[in-house]
């Protein structure tokens, strides 16, 4: 892995926070970016999708009514897909209500003013590119954004970014447009075709449901698109014992809605 030590003591797995600090506050807004900030968590995990009118946002569901009032706000609007909305009416959504009362007019954030929030923190990034075949050239558009806000210089393409997806297709897009920013492939891809996908990425990204010591062993033998060993961060791991038993396969990364409690299983190891 090429994280510094002072970042994976005795070699412990990154612990990134999914959709921030998911577990304690509303997933993909800015409030669950502070709370990783709050326990001291320095990656977190997001989801990128692109409004009507072009707008890059951070929301998981192709659909908004989960986690906004989007139903009451819009009632005639089903079946709310992200992508039949313009960002001027996804600001008027409340993305905390649903969560708890507490975080009542949480906004849907942004990709500018989340890396604007990820960067205040001096955090880094783990961006998924979320159903990509629903937005052409949401590649170009990140990378533009990314560009745009400072994350594409070498500080950060070296070591505060990490693009991902489901989708390979993207992934290499990604690679073919900026070679120099490091990306990850999320799935479990069979042993034999580890070499193809290490044509452009980094990371093999995989449920951990699907993790075992052969399968870590087998991916750090691979190197990555960029001449180091293909590296393992697996989702979604919301306990000690299996962040434990993760971290005895060997991955390199744990992502977690509880990056506290996973953080304390690796010190407790
Ligand atoms: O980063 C891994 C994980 O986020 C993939 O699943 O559905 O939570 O985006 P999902
Ligand atoms: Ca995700």
């Amino acid at each position: 892995a090429n994280a510094t030590p002072a970042e994976r003591p005795g070699d412990t797995p990154l612990v990134l926070a999914h959709r921030g600090a998911s577990a304690y506050a509303p997933e993909n807004t800015l409030a669950a970016v502070d709370k990783a900030a709050e326990l001291g968590i320095r990656w977190v995990e997001n989801d990128v999708q692109r409004t009507r009118d072009g707008e890059l946002i951070v929301m998981h569901d192709t659909t908004l009514d989960r986690t906004t009032d989007v139903e009451e706000v819009f009632p005639d609007r089903a079946p709310w897909n992200v992508s039949d909305f313009s960002a001027a009416e996804v600001a008027r959504l409340d993305a905390g209500s649903w969560f708890s009362d507490s975080y009542a007019g949480a906004r849907v954030p942004t990709l500018r003013q989340y890396l604007r929030k990820v960067g205040a923190n001096h955090q880094k990034l783990l961006l998924e590119i979320k159903r990509p075949a629903l937005y052409p050239g949401i590649e170009a558009d990140t990378l533009e954004e990314l560009g745009n806000e400072g994350w594409l210089g070498r500080g950060h393409v070296r070591s505060k970014l990490v693009i991902q997806s489901f989708d390979a297709e993207s992934v290499s897009a990604v690679h073919s447009l900026k070679p120099a920013v490091k990306t990850g492939f999320l799935g479990t891809p069979a042993v034999g075709e580890l070499r193809e996908y290490a044509r452009f990425t980094d990371q093999i990204n995989p449920n951990y449901a699907t993790v075992t010591q052969e399968y870590v062993d087998a991916v750090h033998a691979v190197k990555g698109v960029h001449g180091k060993p293909l590296e393992v961060f697996t989702w979604t791991v919301n306990d000690a014992p299996t962040a434990r038993a993760m971290a005895e396969t060997g991955v390199d990364g744990i992502i977690t809605n509880y990056p506290d409690v996973v953080r304390d299983a690796m010190a407790h190891e």
